[in-house]
């Protein structure tokens, strides 16, 4: 990946808008695009130029934006108390704006913009000298965005959003991407004479465009290279649409980097997913968060990891569902089963259908196979926990430990009621309820009723009526 710098750039985020077409009590770039903030995609592409600052425009539901984002050391918060418009937005930027050879201007709304195409904007408006450079895309659709209109030379002379626009320009397939590149110096005189007699009475960005050619000063577009990019996120269809595509992004990412990924267009795998080189990920399968996935493993089919770290060779049988658990190489999980927080899972350890493990952990070589529910439990290494064996954590008020040595063999059945300890190289035989603790080695089993046989015992039959 190329590195950046540009220390005499500022950024300007425009992030102010409620976003009323989302429907949502929640600012619009606050919504995630595959499992991260709209504005953190948008904040981490132009933190990767290492520009002299970011100022981030924020008014509706400005606290959560900030408390969202915290406090990075370059960015200055502005506040644009009413949403008058794009070009309004930016003019709030005024006065944290110091000492810089141009202001990038990028919407908090477009999270598929790459480092690479604000680096070549910038660096196009600089090699043209030009005063403000917007950049440009043809999307399938135009439908929404500003119309780049252009004289017959070819030179841009206006843009004009789709509310104002006349049918005739309306068909251009040309759009602005709302993000610019403008000389610091001639900026705010532009913003300043902005006005807003438009269909949406807003101080709209992109008139600095009329007003920098009236003013004697050069205006060029620059094309994007993939107008997916610029896909702004305006309502609900937006943001999947925008996922769909970042989605596709990061499966072919992973695939380029060794990792096979069958029925891909079945696959979620969020922005924050690390997956190690051979590793299978079959169809269906969820990687949610910040799960990573060692070499070497293979999950699914339909299996559902969130915050999950697997190291590598582990085999995840379809169907499971790991969260915020951690398992250790040449483990096998599944099918059917559930890790739940703070399981930890030692190398080579089985855990098989329909066995539940929370905040325990289980030794190296140690299988629970069968229908059990592990919580609140320690267990050593090369122990067999046979089918339907219950830690019986919670009184209905506390949650207690049960705490198992090494080669321990729990028989099928078991029901272990914390607290409570079992010995190293102890055998619990089958059906015990154990509620004092266990000594090491021999047999331990609790007291079971004499099996009787009744010979002349005989099955009902269906009476005939
Ligand atoms: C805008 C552009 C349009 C461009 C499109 C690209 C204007 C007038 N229109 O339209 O030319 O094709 O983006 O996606 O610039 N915002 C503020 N304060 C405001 C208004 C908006 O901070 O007063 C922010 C919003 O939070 C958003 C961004 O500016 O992040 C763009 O606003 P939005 O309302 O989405 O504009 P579009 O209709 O998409
Ligand atoms: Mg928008």
């Amino acid at each position: 990946m190329s590195t950046f710098h540009y220390p005499d750039l500022q950024v300007c985020v425009l992030a102010a808008g409620k976003g009323k077409r989302m429907r949502s009590n929640l600012p619009k770039v606050l919504h995630k695009v595959l499992g991260r903030a709209m504005i953190d995609h948008v904040l981490h592409t132009v933190e990767s130029l290492k520009p002299k600052a970011i100022a981030m425009v924020t008014g509706h539901a400005s606290e959560m934006v900030r408390e969202h984002v915290g406090q990075p050391v370059n960015l200055d918060w502005v506040i644009q108390d009413k949403q008058l418009g794009t070009g309004h937005a930016v003019k709030q930027c005024e006065n944290v704006i110091r000492d810089v050879r141009d202001v990038l201007i990028v919407c908090g709304d477009t999270p598929l913009l790459s480092v690479d195409t604000l680096a070549k904007l910038v660096d196009e408006h600089r090699s043209a000298g030009t005063d403000v450079t917007v950049l440009t895309a043809k999307p399938v659709n135009p439908l929404g965005y500003g119309r780049i209109v252009r004289d017959d030379d070819g030179n841009v002379t206006n843009i004009v959003e789709e509310k104002d626009a006349t049918d005739k320009q309306r068909q251009i397939s040309e759009v602005s991407s709302g993000i610019y590149c403008v000389r610091h110096e001639v900026l705010f005189d532009l913003l300043h004479a902005i006005g807003n007699t438009n269909a949406q009475s807003e101080y709209y960005l992109p008139d600095i465009v009329p007003l920098a050619l009236n003013a004697g000063q050069s205006v060029r577009a620059v094309a994007m290279f993939d107008s997916d990019e610029m896909v702004g996120v305006n309502d609900r269809v937006d943001l999947s649409d925008v996922e769909a595509i970042m989605q596709k992004h990061i499966i072919q990412d992973w695939q380029r980097n060794g990792v096979t990924i069958e029925k891909p267009e079945t696959v979620r795998i969020e922005a924050g997913v690390k997956i190690g080189i051979d590793t299978v990920i079959q169809a269906g399968c969820y990687l949610i968060g910040s799960t990573q996935i060692g070499d070497e493993c293979r999950v699914g089919p339909n299996a559902v990891l969130v915050d999950a770290w697997l190291d590598d060779r582990v085999n995840i049988f379809a169907f499971s569902h790991i969260h915020g658990a951690a398992v250790g190489s040449d483990s096998k999980v599944g099918p059917y089963a559930r890790l739940r927080p703070d399981a930890r899972l030692d190398e080579k350890v089985h855990i098989g259908n329909f066995v539940e493990v929370k905040k325990s952990v289980i030794g190296e070589g140690s299988k629970v196979n069968h229908l059990s529910y592990i919580g609140d439990a320690t267990i050593g290494s090369n122990c067999n926990i046979g089918a339907g064996t219950i830690t019986c954590n919670y009184d209905g008020a506390n949650k207690f430990h049960t705490d198992i040595g090494n080669d321990v063999f729990v028989g099928s059945d078991t029901h272990l009621v914390a607290p409570v300890r079992v010995g190293n190289g102890a055998t619990i035989g089958a059906g015990s309820t154990i509620t004092r603790d266990v000594a090491d080695g021999g047999l331990t089993l609790s007291e079971r009723n004499e099996q009787r046989h009744i010979g002349s015992w005989k099955r009902p039959q269906k009476e005939n009526i």
